[in-house]
């Protein structure tokens, strides 16, 4: 994802000028902040920072009208943080940014494993996201609006392909990953015929998806209720379990008394892998105020795992907290 960001950022960047400004998010995994900082210093580009609100924990409509104006040209947005888990309205946002005549280039790496993805109801110009994320190899895949594949100049060589997609896969074909992709595909495909054997394949991942959704709301809400109860611990990101359908089940937290990096060390010594620091979206980390080197404490959770996993890692937190 982050490659074929900088590669995009570079092509959108022959189309503007000195002064044209372009919007990232506090919100953002870096993949998706920068490419776009050093694209603005390279052109001259205003940058503007849209924050994510700290009571629903994602972009509110009403801070991204703020900063549109008539030479916004791209809004840079995540669809889900990979941080606090929160997912952002990105058909409303995109809307917006198109009223104002700009762009909207959407991250969806972290929402890829946990939604099933539409980019015509989401109304945005680009979309990434990497099949690692959902249980593939680690390929980036872009989606772009044909007409805007089709006119932006790629950065290849001159004997490759002009028109898209070989325009912008550049040299030569990673074949094994693209088998991987397509393995991938089919893994979801079977998932949903698990859950409901009928009707077209995208029926299938669809129903694939609707039962991710499901087990994954009942998990996550079972290790925030655990994490709650631990003294001590902060969970950052959405916690009543009315709303874990706005977030995904990535839940990051931080300790009063022992650091993220220690804690994740004594879960590791346990079996229990997690991540700590700032997970690449430090902004996400200084919008709570939190010293960045030090970051949080990060428990991601996929459909594969279960009630008891959830239960196993509460009582290796509560061992590694103490
Ligand atoms: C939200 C988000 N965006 C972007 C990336 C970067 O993706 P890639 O590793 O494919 O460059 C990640 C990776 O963890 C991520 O979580």
């Amino acid at each position: 994802m982050t490659a074929l960001t900088l590669h995009v950022s570079r092509s959108l960047g022959r189309r503007w000028a000195p002064g044209d400004e372009i919007i990232v998010t506090s919100m953002d995994h870096e993949g998706n902040v920068s490419p776009w900082l050093l694209l603005a210093e390279d052109l001259d580009l205003v940058v503007r920072w849209l924050p994510f609100n700290r009571d629903s924990w994602r972009i509110e409509p009403e801070d991204l009208r703020a900063l549109l104006g008539p030479r916004t040209r791209l809004l840079a947005l995540s669809a889900a943080s990979n941080l606090t888990g929160s997912i952002n309205d990105v058909a409303a946002l995109a809307a917006l940014a198109r009223s104002a005549g700009a762009l909207t280039y959407v991250d969806a790496v972290q929402l890829a494993p946990h939604r099933c993805i539409d980019v015509q109801a989401l109304g945005c110009d680009f979309l990434v996201c990497s099949s690692y994320k959902y249980f593939g190899p680690h390929l980036g895949v872009l989606w772009g609006r044909r007409q805007l594949l089709q006119e932006l100049t790629a950065y290849k060589v001159r004997c490759a392909p002009d028109e898209p997609p070989w325009k912008w896969e550049t040299g030569t074909p990673q074949t094994e990953l693209l088998a991987g992709l397509a393995a991938c595909v089919d893994y979801h495909d079977w998932l949903g015929r698990e859950v409901r054997d009928a009707g077209s394949r995208r029926a299938r991942i669809e129903a694939a998806y609707h039962a991710v959704i499901d087990h994954e709301a009942g998990l996550a809400t079972r290790l925030i209720a655990g994490i709650q109860a631990i003294p001590g611990a902060t969970v950052h990101g959405i916690t009543d379990p009315g709303r874990v359908a706005g977030r995904v089940p990535t839940v990051s937290m931080t300790h009063a008394r022992i650091p993220p990096a220690q804690a994740a060390q004594r879960l590791a010594r346990q079996g229990v892998c997690v991540w700590s620091g700032h997970n690449y979206a430090p902004e996400v980390v200084k919008h709570f105020g939190i010293d960045e080197a030090t970051g949080v404490l990060r428990i991601g959770l996929v459909h594969y795992n279960t009630g008891e996993e959830v239960d196993a890692t509460l009582a290796a937190l509560e061992r590694a907290l103490t």
